[in-house]
């Protein structure tokens, strides 16, 4: 890549805040955060070609047949779980499947179609992108993976195995057709697992059973044998209708970085011993500006040699259990269902003290058959101040959001701006600390700056992430006087484009930052490069603030919106709001198809100096696309070749 002259003296990775203009980085008197996320993706589409008023409508539309139920507050009280007694509320108010749709169009002072499509005749239809819309099933379908800085595996120890496992069970037949115990005979409650303890410790190296004839590679890499794990496990879990999926992915990943340990190559630099091959990498690390930054305090975290490590984790195997009216003694009305956990700490060393890092995920149903809940909680600690804990839908087969490599997961369509909505239910019981970036929607893509889908060149592929902070203690970062954390320019649900020097019209508080893909040649100065480190190939990050702009989607419109307290059912216009978002693209090219294989939600604590926890729990989540047959997993397939390991000498 030819470096441009704006990259190389902008390109101090970003998060950097309020970075003052002469490169003295070093001044006491700035305020740096490194952010290397996670996150930031960003691709500037170029707007102009998403038919505003066609949005609007659609928008309105959807409004007009899509009634918003608040979920009810629920205040959490001792020994109790806040989100049990919203259940019952929420049990009758599933998602209309299309017929209803249908009938609710009808009433609909739009002709919902027409406006959708005007040229076509076809009646648009929402469907689930999803292969357990709205988490109802009855089958247990997790699977759990864990990242180091980069999106890797790199050290592998003995207590932390090839990190991926899975938890896929269903109920015996006789129980699962309603969930409903015709007989209340324990002899009857039957569980099937689908993975094993084996399957789960499988480790690098290890060789595959064969499943359904399918063959799995063991390889030596710990970086490309997880991707071979998880498809293995996936084959395990599948279920095939309508079409294969495999599990909801609970996502964490561990923010300690450790320069001098060589894992992570910077961004862009193909080959396995980076620092040798790619010399601008190598300079780029070895700038002093750089260096200087990644020092400072607010750098990257890391406690010493092996900050970097996988956590523990343990697990609690889904069993079976009865909920309902057991404590009346009206068997008739008991009801079955599944429960299971996994949990873990990244502190090797101290595991049962209060003050150590502590993540768990428990999925319940206690009014089967109802939505899963899935009940998160993650603790930072001094070694371990930057951590992360998502829920995740992946498509079910190529690339996800921050990682090049194949993967598995729950959604068989991927969804496409503006094209798709997300429905889901979050109380967030505590917040994790001031510096929880707590993402009500995180959602990420992958697309080249001339707007072609990615094909597994880390060199030029660009991860996008857009991400709605809802923790109101995070600040804009983007402001009048740090434009170069602002996007160029803002567009309006209206359509109209505000440029970020307009002081007077952008809305300046509606964005915690952006930043720009290393990558991108002709990015407007000033600007600032996402952090290279933290994902495998560029990236770039749209992160959003709960402002009157978005909430025009369904999205929060004010700071505390949908936080600790408020608990609520979200009906989230996230296609309609991505499409107006500016990412980065090359003068000239075609607009990038915006699609997005990862949808979660959950928190990011982003270094924090005291042990914080958060808590929250996540109820039905489904995401909804205008159903084009056109339009499936095949379209945002990668299949990365195994090329990539991470050696350096
Ligand atoms: C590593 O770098 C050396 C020296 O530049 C080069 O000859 C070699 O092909 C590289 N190896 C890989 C796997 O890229
Ligand atoms: C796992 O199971 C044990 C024993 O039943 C229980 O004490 C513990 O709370 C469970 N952990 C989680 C995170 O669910
Ligand atoms: C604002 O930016 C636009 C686009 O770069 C430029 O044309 C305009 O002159 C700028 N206005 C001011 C006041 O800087």
């Amino acid at each position: 890549m030819k470096t441009s002259a704006a990259d190389v003296q902008d390109g101090d990775e970003i998060r950097a805040r309020r970075i003052s203009d002469d490169a003295s980085l070093g001044a006491t008197s700035v305020e740096t955060s490194l952010t290397a996320g996670i996150q930031p993706e960003r691709m500037a589409l170029h707007v102009t070609a998403a038919p505003w008023g066609v949005i609007l409508l659609f928008l309105l539309a959807l409004l007009s047949f899509s009634s918003r139920v608040e979920w009810p507050p629920i205040a959490p009280t001792e020994g109790q779980d806040p989100s049990s007694s919203s259940l019952n509320a929420l049990s009758g108010s599933g998602l209309r499947s299309a017929d209803d749709q249908d009938a609710q169009r009808g009433e609909s002072a739009f002709d919902f179609g027409r406006l959708w499509r005007s040229s076509g005749s076809s009646e648009p239809e929402l469907r689930s992108a999803l292969g357990d819309p709205g988490m109802r099933s009855d089958k247990v379908r997790v699977a759990a993976e864990a990242w180091n800085f980069c999106n890797r595996v790199g050290m592998q120890t003995d207590s932390a195995l090839s990190p991926r496992w899975a938890d896929c069970a269903d109920l015996s037949p006789s129980l699962s057709t309603s969930g409903e115990l015709a007989v209340d005979d324990p002899a009857l409650r039957e569980v099937l697992y689908k993975v094993s303890d084996f399957d789960n410790e499988l480790k690098t190296g290890d060789s595959f059973p064969q499943h359904e004839g399918e063959e799995f590679r063991s390889v030596d890499d710990p970086d490309l044998y997880a991707v071979e794990k998880e498809k293995y496990l996936a084959s395990l879990c599948a279920v095939n209708q309508p079409v294969p999926w495999h599990f909801w992915m609970i996502m964490l990943k561990n923010g300690n970085f450790d320069l001098k340990s060589n894992l992570c190559p910077i961004a862009g630099s193909s080959a396995s011993n980076y620092s040798v091959s790619d010399a601008r990498a190598q300079s780029y690390v070895k700038s002093q500006p750089v260096r200087q930054l990644l020092e400072k305090e607010g750098g990257f975290p890391c406690f010493g040699p092996g900050c970097m490590n996988q956590p523990l984790l343990y697990h609690n195997w889904s069993q079976l259990e009865i909920r309902g009216a057991m404590d009346s003694g009206d068997t008739t009305k008991s009801r079955s269902s599944l429960t299971g956990s996994f949990y873990g700490t990244y502190d090797l060393d101290s595991e049962d003290s209060m003050d150590s890092s502590y993540f768990s995920v428990r999925w319940y149903k206690n009014e089967s058959p109802g939505s899963w809940t899935f009940h998160h909680v993650l603790r930072v600690s001094d070694k371990y101040p930057w951590l992360m804990l998502y829920l995740r839908a992946d498509a079910t087969r190529g690339g996800s959001g921050g990682y090049p490599w194949d993967t598995r997961g729950m959604m068989h369509t991927v969804p496409k701006s503006p094209d798709f909505k997300v429905v889901v239910s979050l109380d967030v019981i505590r917040g994790g600390g001031s510096k929880s970036q707590f993402y009500l929607l995180d959602i990420g893509g992958c697309w080249k700056n001339d707007g072609n889908p990615c094909n597994g060149d880390l060199a030029t592929d660009v991860t996008r992430y857009s991400e709605m902070i809802i923790n109101p203690d995070i600040d804009s970062w983007c402001a009048p006087d740090s434009i170069d954390l602002c996007p160029p320019y803002h567009t309006t649900a209206e359509g109209e484009k505000i440029h970020r020097n307009d002081t007077a019209k952008f809305p300046y508080d509606a964005y915690h930052l952006y930043c720009a893909p290393y990558n991108a040649q002709h990015a407007e100065k000033p600007f600032r490069v996402c952090d290279r480190y933290s994902n495998p190939q560029a990236q770039e990050l749209q992160q959003l603030l709960p402002h009157a702009e978005w909430a025009v989607h369904g999205y929060p419109a004010k700071k505390g919106d949908g936080w600790v307290g408020d608990a609520r059912k979200w009906e989230l216009d996230a296609g309609v709001l991505s499409s107006r978002l500016y990412f980065y693209q090359d003068p000239g090219t075609p607009a990038a198809v915006r699609m997005w294989p990862s949808v979660d939600v959950g928190t990011e604590v982003y270094v924090s100096t005291t042990s914080e926890t958060a808590e929250w729990t996540m109820v039905r989540l489904d995401e909804q696309v205008v159903y084009d047959s056109r339009i499936g997993v095949e379209n945002c397939k990668w299949d990365r070749k195994l090329q990539v390991s991470v050696s350096v000498e």
